[in-house]
């Protein structure tokens, strides 16, 4: 293959074909929820049970879904290159460990973990989460809230992934509708590194398309197995 060090970038769309709605299309998350009652600092601070009860459904529903072949295809491709491949994900599921990958960057949290907000401590969480339920670690309650980043909130990894963005030659964008920053900005920070090849893979054109030097417009589960399996073989 000609690309040594890939940086793969997944928004909501990648999890689309295992059945998890995105935010953005008909249908979307937000549709139904707005982003002011469930994904701030502030609605947290104002009703943290109903936080809680979003999270906590959207938590029980990773035992209910599957990785699908774009999840498992990305796998295999950071399995079988010889150089480095790096997946960013604005995803909060675990449909990419649970297809095969690791060491996956969480940019926007984790919905199987949580975090308190008195000893700091991150632990793993399968269950739901209350404002009545003690910290593991310190005990102390109400103590605990998603370990997910909300509107307002910095990302996880940006110091990490600006490397990776910065020394890759080959950028690939999947299912992302190119409207959340910093992620949407990625593209721009590897066009101004200057020479990696750049793809998006999208149901339809994101709001950045025109930034990229190929694009691909269908489904994830389709496409994305096809897009490995050329780079693979190339
Ligand atoms: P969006 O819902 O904004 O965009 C999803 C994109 O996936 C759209 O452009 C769809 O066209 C595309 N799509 C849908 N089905 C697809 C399929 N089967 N195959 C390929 N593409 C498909 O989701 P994100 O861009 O991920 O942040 O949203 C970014 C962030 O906004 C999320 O991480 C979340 C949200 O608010 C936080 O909660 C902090």
């Amino acid at each position: 293959m000609r690309y040594e060090n890939i940086v793969v970038l997944t928004g909501a769309g990648v999890s689309a074909d295992s059945g998890v709605r995105t935010f953005r299309d008909n249908g979307g998350l937000w549709e139904e929820h707005r982003v002011e009652d469930v994904a701030t600092p502030e609605a947290f601070t104002r009703d943290p049970e109903l936080v809680q009860r979003f999270y906590n459904l959207r938590r029980a529903q990773l035992a209910t879904i599957e990785p699908n072949p774009a999840h498992t295809a990305l796998a295999r491709l950071q399995g079988e290159h010889a150089g480095q491949v790096t997946i960013i994900t604005q995803n909060v599921d675990n449909l990419h460990e649970r297809g095969g990958a690791r060491d996956v960057l969480h940019m926007h949290g984790e919905l199987g973990k949580v975090r308190c907000v008195r000893c700091d401590a991150v632990h793993t969480w399968a269950e739901d989460c209350t404002q009545q339920t003690a910290c593991p670690g310190c005990g102390e309650v109400p103590a605990l809230r998603p370990h997910i980043v909300w509107f307002g909130e910095m990302p996880f990894y940006m110091d990490e992934i600006a490397r990776r963005l910065r020394d890759c030659d080959l950028f690939i964008s999947v299912g992302t509708s190119g409207n959340v920053y910093p992620a949407a900005g990625f593209i721009a920070e590897v066009r101004s590194a200057g020479y990696a090849h750049t793809i998006e893979v999208n149901l339809e054109p994101s709001a950045g398309v025109s930034y990229f030097a190929e694009c691909r417009h269908g489904r994830a589960g389709e496409l994305v197995p096809k897009l490995v399996h050329e780079l693979l073989t190339e």
